[in-house]
């Protein structure tokens, strides 16, 4: 067991702010136990956490089936299709769809969930950042700020991923975060003593802290979790917020042209206060 002053030397290393993108934990979406709360906050109704409500993710299907004039047939690939919530949509307006995710607990959900509701989707336990599909869909989908935690060398290898993976011409789709999310969703100092909890099964100390990097727009939430036998793992959970223009400009680096921008997926107009950068791209 570790010796209580080797955990206090420990955290007060991890009180200085890391180098942006430094990696902690490996597991977060896959990890056997904290993927069981993820299923659990994707499907909650009443909290927009690892999934939007259902009844924005409504409107965003609604309104992305209009705005891109998808019809019967065509193809779409979600990229983090997470339980399905987003392709079982798609499936019922009649598209051909794919979902990719590499959390084994959501791929099961989803798969098993369209299998009961009689929807044809091809689902993928895959890391998007490996994927290798060429001239396949002519929608790419990647919703819920899924870009942002991303560090640049992986945002490149993604972009080059998504354009192989697109037809001529084809849309990406896509919301990333602003300053403003952060400024209203970023951790706080924090901590929390539990029996059993998100991160773990047995008891656990939780100390939560968000540093900010303002010159960069990154910000990162930082999750110290000890457990009874002080076994210590840090998690880290990274941003990169964007303006308009950052994420036009990182988006033609590879390739694609925004043809336009919103405040969300939903048709809302972007304003400096928007949360969110929703963005209907396509390929050069
Ligand atoms: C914030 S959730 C959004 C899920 C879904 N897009 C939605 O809005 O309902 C992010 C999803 O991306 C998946 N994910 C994260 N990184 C991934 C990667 N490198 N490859 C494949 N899936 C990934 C996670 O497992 C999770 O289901």
């Amino acid at each position: 067991m570790a010796q209580i002053g080797e955990i206090i030397s420990q955290l007060i290393g991890l009180q200085q702010k890391p180098a942006p993108f430094t990696s902690g934990e490996p597991l977060f979406w896959d990890d056997p136990h904290i993927s069981v709360h993820l299923l659990e906050a994707h499907l909650n109704p009443d909290i927009d956490a690892a999934s939007r409500n259902p009844e924005t993710i409504d409107r965003s299907v609604k309104w992305l089936v209009e705005n891109l004039a998808l019809k019967a047939g065509d193809s779409v690939l979600d990229l983090g299709c997470g339980p399905g919530l987003y392709t079982s949509r798609f499936a019922r307006a009649g598209l051909q769809v794919t979902g990719v995710d590499y959390s084994h607990r959501s791929i099961e959900y989803a798969t098993k969930f369209a299998a009961e509701n009689n929807l044809n989707i091809a689902y993928r336990y895959q890391n998007y950042l490996e994927l290798n599909d060429k001239n396949r869909y002519d929608v790419v989908l990647l919703i819920y700020g899924d870009f942002c935690p991303l560090n640049p060398e992986q945002r490149t290898t993604l972009l080059n991923n998504v354009y192989r993976a697109l037809k001529p011409n084809g849309k990406f789709v896509l919301d990333v975060s602003t300053r403003e999310h952060r400024k209203k969703h970023g951790n706080k100092n924090r901590w929390q003593a539990l029996e059993s909890g998100f991160w773990k099964p047995g008891p656990h100390l939780v100390l939560e802290e968000g540093f900010d990097y303002p010159e960069q727009s990154i910000w990162l939430d930082q999750y110290t979790v000890i457990e009874a036998n002080g076994k210590m793992s840090v998690y880290r959970n990274w941003f990169q917020d964007y303006t308009p223009e950052a994420i036009t400009n990182e988006l033609a680096q590879n390739g694609f042209v925004v043809e336009s921008l919103w405040g969300d997926l939903t048709g809302t107009l972007f304003t400096q206060e928007s949360e969110w950068i929703g963005l209907v791209t396509y390929k050069k």
